[in-house]
């Protein structure tokens, strides 16, 4: 792989459901083709997926980047994918409806960088980078199937929705079983 992924993190910790995304990720993307930036916790798990900095992306003056955002104009193809050397992905877990956080603390503060969009539904981080993976490596957006939704069992009463866009994989929607295992055993939701 000859592009970078960068995963700017901006949630104010490294949560145990941001881990596990990031592990997702980790399993996409080859160790040295990904970075964690804007990282203050967690630095010693993060090192074993990728490369760590505690600089803002913000702050780093990369050329021949693009910053992926579900409210940018243009979408990502693989054409297009191929003049960009770096892609910037929100470490941004999901919130519904979604409060356009990917604009606000990155595509506006970033004016010299574009902005494209991986179609207008939102994904979680690590399915962002799955489906970004995807472009980059030659499939177009429209020859991937995707579900709106997921529901997750907890028990015999109880089920947490999770109101995302989610990458078909074999007709089965991409999640990782960390999440699903995290979900079951988390108390309040
Ligand atoms: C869970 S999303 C957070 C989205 C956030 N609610 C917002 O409105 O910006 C985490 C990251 O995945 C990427 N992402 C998710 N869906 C995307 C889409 N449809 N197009 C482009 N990037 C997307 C973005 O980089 C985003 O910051």
């Amino acid at each position: 792989m000859e592009q970078t992924i960068i995963i700017e993190h901006l949630e104010p910790k490294v949560w145990p459901w941001c881990k596990i995304e990031y592990e997702s990720i980790s399993q996409i993307i080859p160790k040295n083709n990904l970075w964690f930036t804007n990282i203050r916790y967690e630095e010693e798990f993060l090192k074993n997926l990728g490369k760590v900095s505690k600089e803002s992306i913000i702050d780093m003056k990369l050329e021949k980047a693009c910053i992926l955002d579900p409210n940018a104009k243009e979408t990502l193809t693989p054409k297009d994918a191929k003049q960009f050397k770096y892609f910037i992905i929100g470490g941004i877990l999901g919130d519904y409806p979604p409060k356009k956080r990917t604009k606000e603390e990155l595509t506006d503060k970033l004016h010299n960088i574009p902005a494209r969009n991986l179609g207008k539904k939102q994904f979680s981080t690590d399915n962002a980078v799955y489906v970004l993976k995807k472009i980059i490596d030659g499939t177009p957006l429209n020859k991937l199937q995707f579900q709106n939704k997921i529901t997750i069992k907890i028990n015999e009463v109880e089920s947490v929705d999770l109101p995302y866009y989610y990458p078909l994989i074999n007709g089965k929607p991409r999640i990782s079983e960390k999440l699903i295992t995290f979900l079951k055993n988390k108390k309040d939701f």
